[in-house]
C-alpha cells in the first residue's frame, strides 16, 4: 500500500524555481542570446592569441610526386621514408615468395627481429608478416602483393597474391609488385600494378613498382629510365631499381617518383656501402636492400652502417670503419 506524503509549500517553490532555471540556460544556449553559453566564451577573451599577422604555413609534403596524394598515403608513406632525410632504409626480406627459403632467412625470428629497430621499413610477404614479425613493430609495411611462380619456373608469369581488404587489415603502408618490362608477361605485370594502384588509391595505401630483370636482358640505364618511368607513368607512387654505375642519376632525375634502390647479390661491404652512397648522391631515395644486409657477417653493424650512408650520407669509408667498429663490439658482447 503507497502512502502519499504531500511536499511542503517551500520545497514545492524551490524545484519550481530550479525548472525555471534550467528552461532558460536551454533557451539561451540553443538560441544563443547569451553568448556566456556559447563553447569558445572565456573572460579573459582579449588575452587569447589569434596570431592574425601570421599567415598559416603550407608546407608541400616532402616526397617528391606525392604532393597530391591524399592525407593517409601521405602519412603511410612518412612511415617508410624518414620525413628528416626524405631517405628510407627499407629491409627487403620478401625472397622466400618464389624462392623459399634463402640464405640469411632461415629463421626470421631470430634473423632479421633483431635488425628491425635500425629499418625505416620491412617489405615483405603477409605470411612472414602475420607469423614472425611482432605486431608491436610500427615503422613501415610494404607488402609484397604479387606472386605465382617459382624459381624453377617463367617468373614474369606473377598475379595479384593480395587482396587490398587484406592490406588493410595489416595495416599496411604500401604494397609492391613485380613489373617485367620487356619480359614474357610483361603486360601481365603491368596489369598487375595498375590493378594494385586502383585499389590503393581507394584506401590510401601506395603501390612499389619494382622493375623486375629477366636473366637475358641488358641492365643499363636506358633500360632502367625506361622501367622507371612506365611504373610512374602507370601510378606507381614509388619505384624500386638497380643501381647502375653510368648514368644513374638519368634514372632518377626521369622518374616523376621516389626511385629507392634494389640491393641485388651480396657484395663485400664497402662494395655494398658505395653503391648505397652512390645511389643517393645521384637522386635514389634510400634503398631497399636484402640479402647486402641479412647475408653480411654482421647484419647489425652493417644496416646501421647503411643507415649513416642514406641518412647523413657518410662516406662509404667511413662508413665501413663504422661497421667494423660495431661488429667488434658485437662480437666481443656476443663472445
Ligand atoms: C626483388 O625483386 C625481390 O623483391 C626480392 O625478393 C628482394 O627484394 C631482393 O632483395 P635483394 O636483392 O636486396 O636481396
Amino acid at each position: 500500500m503507497f502512502i502519499l506524503h504531500s511536499q511542503p509549500a517551500s520545497i514545492d517553490k524551490e524545484m519550481e524555481s530550479k525548472d525555471n532555471h534550467k528552461a532558460e540556460l536551454l533557451f539561451t544556449n540553443t538560441f544563443g542570446k547569451d553568448q556566456s553559453a556559447m563553447p569558445e566564451f572565456d573572460a579573459e577573451k582579449e588575452s587569447k592569441q589569434f596570431y592574425a599577422d601570421i599567415p598559416v604555413k603550407h608546407e608541400p609534403f616532402f616526397l617528391k610526386g606525392a604532393g597530391a596524394l591524399d592525407w593517409g598515403m601521405q602519412n603511410r608513406l612518412a612511415r617508410v621514408f624518414n620525413p628528416a632525410s626524405g631517405r628510407t632504409v627499407m629491409l627487403a626480406i620478401d625472397h622466400g615468395y618464389f624462392q623459399g627459403p634463402t640464405t640469411g632467412l632461415e629463421r626470421v625470428d631470430l634473423n632479421i627481429v633483431p635488425l628491425l629497430p635500425y629499418t625505416n621499413a620491412l617489405m615483405l610477404t603477409r605470411g612472414i608478416l602475420r607469423t614472425t614479425i611482432p605486431a608491436s613493430f610500427t615503422h613501415g609495411v610494404v607488402l609484397r602483393a604479387s606472386g605465382g611462380p617459382s624459381i624453377l619456373k617463367e617468373l614474369s608469369n606473377e598475379q595479384i597474391a593480395v587482396d587490398i581488404e587484406d592490406a588493410v587489415r595489416l595495416n599496411v603502408s604500401a604494397m609492391a609488385v613485380q613489373v617485367f618490362v620487356g619480359g614474357e608477361f610483361e603486360t601481365q605485370s603491368i596489369h598487375n600494378m595498375t590493378r594494385l594502384v586502383d585499389a590503393g588509391l581507394r584506401y590510401g595505401i601506395a603501390t612499389l613498382g619494382v622493375t623486375a630483370v629477366g636473366k637475358d636482358m641488358v641492365r643499363n640505364a636506358k633500360y632502367f629510365r625506361l622501367a622507371c618511368r612506365i611504373c610512374a607513368e602507370l601510378g606507381a607512387q614509388v619505384v624500386k631499381t638497380y643501381y647502375v654505375p653510368e648514368g644513374f642519376e638519368t634514372i632518377t632525375a626521369s622518374c616523376p617518383v621516389p626511385v629507392v634502390m634494389a640491393g641485388g647479390k651480396k657484395l663485400p661491404e664497402l662494395d655494398a656501402l658505395t653503391m648505397a652512397y652512390r645511389a643517393v648522391s645521384e637522386g635514389a631515395a634510400g634503398v631497399d636492400m636484402g640479402r647486402n644486409i641479412f647475408q653480411s657477417d654482421a647484419p647489425t653493424a652493417m644496416i646501421q652502417a647503411v643507415g649513416k650512408v642514406v641518412h647523413e650520407l657518410m662516406k662509404p669509408e667511413q662508413a665501413h670503419d663504422f661497421y667494423q667498429t660495431l661488429r667488434h663490439e658485437i662480437a666481443g658482447v656476443t663472445s
